[in-house]
């Protein structure tokens, strides 16, 4: 089943989307989180940390897996997603998750690292709560357009637009890198519940897409809609041409 929640304002639909992460938490303290990175996340990661600090909630035995990493880069790099996960989440946590996984940027072997992630996530009993943020080109994870529906953790080339795009994001470096490692579309379908959040007017076309559908690689969000229980999570501008088609 898929469920669309719509907020008049980024901020609430940021709370909306902490929300239904520390009700899974509170449900099942440990917890498998899929965890996102970018821009639209930040307040997600704000309200997080601050029920913790005021003691409403405990992520000390969840196990994270993060979506994907830039290839080069390493974890030590501030343009890294592991440094945006310390600096936004983890080290502002009184009591961090014990276990945090993400793919290593720069690991001297990809697809064995690609393959150890598959296998870390299987032996931790799988993803109960999979965070998505949405690319403007409809990306999920790093999966571009034309991405398989069938395909699992691995190196993929980013497009120019997603370069572009997420040139915003950027601490340090001139210019993204050209290419990541990112949890694959099966990968991401395989958890037991998918929670995507999009803000702003520039993901407007890429969150209509992906929930009119047809689903079809082209749109890689559109494989959400072959997931049995997913949510989605948007503000009215991210909305904004779902309303107008009931409007
Ligand atoms: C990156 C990440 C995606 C994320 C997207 C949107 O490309 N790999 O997982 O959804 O950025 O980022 P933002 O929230 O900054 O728009």
């Amino acid at each position: 089943m898929l469920t669309v929640y719509l907020y008049p304002r980024p901020e609430q639909a940021e709370e909306a989307c902490a929300r239904i992460i520390y009700h899974q938490v509170k449900k099942k303290p440990n917890s498998v989180l899929g965890l996102a990175t970018g821009l639209t996340m930040v307040g997600v990661y704000k309200k997080l940390c601050q029920w913790e600090q005021e003691g409403k909630v405990d992520f000390s035995s969840c196990t994270t897996f993060n979506l994907d990493e830039y290839y080069g880069l390493s974890p030590e790099h501030p343009d890294s997603f592991y440094a945006y996960m310390e600096r936004n989440f983890f080290a502002q946590l009184k009591s961090p998750p014990q276990a945090r996984n993400l793919l290593n940027g720069i690991a001297p072997n990809p697809e064995k690292e690609c393959r150890e992630y598959e296998e870390k996530i299987k032996k931790a009993g799988g993803i109960d709560l999979q965070l998505l943020g949405l690319g403007r080109n409809a990306h999920i994870g790093f999966n571009e357009p034309g991405s398989d529906f069938q395909s699992r953790t691995r190196l993929v080339s980013l497009t120019e637009d997603t370069r572009e795009a997420n040139l915003k994001d950027l601490i340090q470096l001139k210019e993204v890198p050209e290419k990541a490692l990112t949890m694959g579309i099966k990968t991401i379908l395989s958890a037991k519940a998918l929670l995507l959040l999009a803000t702003g007017e520039a993901k407007s076309w890429a969150l209509f897409k992906s929930l009119v559908g047809p689903t079809s690689p082209e749109i890689p969000g559109s494989a959400i809609l072959l997931h049995p229980r997913a949510m989605v999570i948007a503000d009215h501008q991210a909305g904004k041409k779902l309303i107008e088609l009931v409007a």
